[in-house]
């Protein structure tokens, strides 16, 4: 697996900070990136969507009542899709509260009124650091946002990101393979990788996904309890590397780490870190 990632200059294996370091700070917000930069995380993933007003942000619901005090603010939105709302209404939630009531062990009072962060907003993120992590961006039901591959990566354009130096910055993730086929046709050089949701991947069923993106994409990402060594072998075989998501446990990341992953897409950097001796 490692020649596959260096042939793209992936570092092997990839440490992905999933929404940040979500389980200590609340998810795709600034802590949570700051906190999984700091720790040395290879990537941060995040979550895009387009606002009303066309503006390009990290969130990963539809809606925003599990993540935000929308009931508070909006009582009568409650259900309104995310893409509805401008993103200067966005900016009037609390994105870090909600963390605070349903995680005693990480509630700081310093999440609460946490902003929501645009797609430049984490790009400053990244680069604020001792070291600058490379951004996996998913484009989050793609379907929605007519032309967002073209937005994101006009800004990644204009932030002249697609040129940061050291190992490969950038990296595309999907679900939706026509999405990541846009990404091909505007970044081709840029990685990209197919996530899968199903629970179970049969040999056939592997098969057919790695045929089915053969094409398009550079890498999969199962759901980590389903990548077994044949997956991965099979993926390898096909020079396709392979994230499994998420992976937050000890066992799940000694096994993955034996089965040859390529990377580890985890809420908890800092344990995978630990586990790699790379703290
Ligand atoms: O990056 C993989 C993983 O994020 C896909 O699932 O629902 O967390 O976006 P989800
Ligand atoms: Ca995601």
């Amino acid at each position: 697996g490692e020649d596959i990632l260096s042939d793209h200059n992936i570092p092997y294996p990839a440490v992905i900070a999933h929404r940040g370091a979500s389980i200590v700070a609340p998810e795709s917000t600034r802590p949570a990136y700051e906190i999984a930069r700091e720790t040395g995380a290879d990537y941060f993933e995040a979550d895009v969507q387009m606002t009303a007003d066309g503006e390009l942000i990290i969130f990963h619901d539809e809606t925003l009542e599990r993540t935000s005090n929308v009931e508070e603010v909006f009582p009568d939105r409650i259900n309104d899709e995310i893409g509805e709302f401008t993103l200067e209404e966005l900016r009037q939630l609390d994105y870090g509260s909600w963390f605070n009531e349903a995680n005693e062990n990480y509630a700081d009072e310093n999440y609460e009124g946490l902003d929501i962060l645009t797609l430049d907003e984490l790009i400053d993120i990244a680069k604020a650091g001792s070291h600058t992590p490379g951004l996996i961006l998913e484009t989050k039901h793609p379907e929605k946002y007519d032309g967002i591959e073209q937005e994101i990566v006009n800004i990644l354009e204009e932030r002249n990101w697609l040129e940061e130096e050291g190992f490969e910055k950038t990296i595309f993730f999907s679900f939706s393979l026509s999405s990541l086929r846009k990404f091909k046709e505007l970044v081709p050089d840029k990685p990209r990788l197919l996530l899968i949701t199903d629970n179970r991947i049969s040999r056939r069923s592997w098969n057919n996904w790695l045929e089915y993106s053969s094409e398009i994409a550079d890498g999969l990402g199962p759901k980590g309890f389903m990548a077994w060594p044949w997956h991965i072998a099979a993926a390898h075989e096909n020079k396709k590397f392979v994230f499994p998501y998420t992976i937050n446990y000890l066992w799940q990341i000694r096994t993955l780490a034996h089965f040859q992953a390529s990377g580890f897409i985890t809420d908890r950097p800092e344990v995978v870190l630990g586990f790699l001796d790379r703290l």
